[in-house]
């Protein structure tokens, strides 16, 4: 991570300094992208391709896009129509600092510009096939069907009951899709079998639900210097959540299940995983 992470983040400048834009626009994509993320969707998508034994280079611009994407849905997360926060990342909120008009439009500007990241990728790393195949991929596990359908699943279930089976479909959505772009974009860059991608699948989608589970433990159990953000904000919001519905102990547990079913996806695969290993257990055990 800390060889990749410095070649993402000046390719992420890189895609929003030459703008042909207006300055606050600019600035305020700038202050959210640069406000100190974690970054585990790109080194996620990268260790995916270190796994096959290629270059994880060939993935930089659709890490740049995934990143984008997942700013831009934390930008519009915090508004005050939605999670109504004020810290991200260590920092006040970006509609805290710009406005939520410009926070709105520096959100649909980062969404829009990660499809020209992927479109734009060089034919050494990407045929115009796969390029197409990971926009499609990534504007369905963005949209209706993927993040932005889970959001508003989150949203309606405020306030009231939910069952265990309405809250996995809200995380496998809201946080998990994004995160299976990632190992998905991974492979299809690297060039893998379609049998290893289905076992890769199921990988995904038992780390999107323990990144997702471990959040919720966050919020009650960490703190706000360690997670940059809020702490209670989803008691505030009334929000199910799986220490809300299991206790504490309950998500925990159901966390563990996940990550050891995620490690049992990766044996299988038969791949040199030890980078995706360390990232799951990163995801277990993570305190920010
Ligand atoms: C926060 O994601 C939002 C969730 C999906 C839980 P991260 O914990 O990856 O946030 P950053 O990118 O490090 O700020
Ligand atoms: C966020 O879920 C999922 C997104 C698509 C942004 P949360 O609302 O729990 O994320 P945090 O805790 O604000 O980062
Ligand atoms: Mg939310
Ligand atoms: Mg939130
Ligand atoms: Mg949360």
């Amino acid at each position: 991570m800390s060889k990749y992470k410095p070649l993402l983040e000046n390719r992420l400048r890189a895609f929003i300094l030459p703008l042909e834009a207006p300055e606050a626009l600019k600035e305020s994509m700038l202050y959210s992208l640069e406000a100190g993320g974690k970054r585990i969707r790109p080194m996620l998508l990268m260790a995916t391709i270190t796994a096959f034994g290629k270059d994880p280079n060939i993935g930089l611009d659709a890490a740049a896009a995934i990143e984008m994407v997942h700013t831009y849905s934390l930008i519009h997360d915090d508004l005050p129509s939605m999670d109504d926060d004020d810290l991200r990342r260590g920092k006040p909120t970006n509609h805290k600092i710009f406005g939520e008009a410009t926070a709105i439009l520096a959100g649909d500007a980062l969404l829009t510009l990660s499809f020209k990241a992927i479109g734009e990728m060089s034919s050494e790393v990407a045929s115009a096939e796969t390029k197409l195949s990971l926009i499609n991929k990534l504007s369905q596990a963005s949209g209706a069907e993927g993040m932005v359908g889970g959001q508003i699943a989150d949203m309606e279930g405020e306030g009231k009951k939910l069952t265990l089976r309405d809250l996995e479909y809200i995380h496998a959505n809201k946080t998990g899709r994004l995160l299976s772009y990632c190992v998905s974009a991974g492979a299809e860059l690297a060039g893998a079998s379609t049998t290893v991608q289905e076992q890769l699948e199921t990988f995904a989608f038992h780390i999107g639900l323990a990144f997702q589970i471990r959040d919720d433990i966050l919020d009650l159990e960490g703190t706000e210097e360690q997670i940059g953000k809020p702490v209670g904000s989803d008691t505030d919001n009334e929000k199910n959540t799986y220490p809300s519905l299991l206790t504490i102990a309950g998500a925990k547990e159901a966390l563990e299940y996940h990550i050891g079913q995620a490690k049992q996806a990766l044996d299988n695969t038969g791949l040199e995983t030890s980078l995706l290993d360390q990232i799951t257990d990163l995801i277990g055990l993570r305190t920010s």
